[in-house]
């Protein structure tokens, strides 16, 4: 495995492993480092990934300048390295919502983490994030996702999963691709506010989505969202029996 690098939006690094064994067509891993007087990491990989992403990651920034380390929600390929990261970067702290804060990652993480109320900024030096709690949304009740203000880029985690080796960047249908990736997995948290948590992603009018496995997207962002919340609100009545 190798894991490549690609500048997805200004200053938006994505950091791309694939892993051939999850589907037949391989399965992505990416991470995002957003360059900054402060640098941020969305996604820290799993343990076993640490040393490739690490490898990735020093070739952009200086490991040890890294001073936010966040990600969607706490599932092992999220998070799973978090404390390798807090090692190699002595300044760095997680950073996540308050639910995530409290229920879990005071006890995980080894250093303490900063507490994020929805809506709280984080200001990188040159650079804002947005935390935006998505409780449930794509799966777990510390779910949050991150929005860059400068390059619009929405760090979208696990919405728009979808498999196989793409291109870095896609302006092509991704909705689609995610569709057929949630008959394999059923990995969504299908509930009656899905589809309504993310058409209000949406409101921030994001141009670009990071997305965690599989290609970002450059295209028609709001009309993805949309589609793809229309796609939850159908699953949810289907499986309601409505
Ligand atoms: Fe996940
Ligand atoms: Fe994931």
């Amino acid at each position: 495995m190798k894991t490549t690098t690609d500048e997805i939006a200004d200053g938006v690094f994505r950091f791309s492993t694939l892993v051939p064994d999850v589907t037949p067509d391989g399965f992505s891993f990416n991470q995002f480092l957003v360059r900054a007087e402060e640098p941020l990491l969305f996604h820290t990989g799993p343990r076993a990934m640490f040393p490739l992403v690490a490898e990735a990651v020093s070739r952009v920034v200086p490991l040890d300048t890294i001073r936010w380390i966040t990600f969607g929600h706490v599932e092992a390929d999220e998070c799973g390295s978090m404390n390798e990261w807090l090692a190699a970067a002595p300044r760095a702290q997680v950073a996540h919502g308050v639910v995530g804060v409290m229920v879990s990652l005071n006890d995980l993480a080894d250093r303490p983490p900063r507490a994020l109320q929805d809506g709280e900024s984080l200001d990188l030096g040159g650079r804002r994030v947005r935390h935006i709690d998505t409780a449930h949304v794509p799966h777990g009740w510390e779910s949050r996702l991150l929005f860059e203000e400068t390059t619009r880029t929405l760090f979208c985690g696990d919405l728009f999963t979808h498999t196989g080796k793409g291109p870095a960047v896609t302006s092509g249908d991704i909705v689609g691709p995610a569709k057929a990736a949630e008959e394999i997995f059923h990995a969504s948290c299908l509930t009656p506010t899905t589809g309504a948590v993310i058409r209000k992603l949406a409101e921030f009018a994001p141009t670009t989505l990071a997305v965690m496995h599989g290609s970002s997207f450059n295209g028609d962002v709001r009309r993805a969202l949309h589609d793809l919340a229309d796609l939850y609100d159908g699953l949810h009545r289907a499986a309601a029996g409505g």
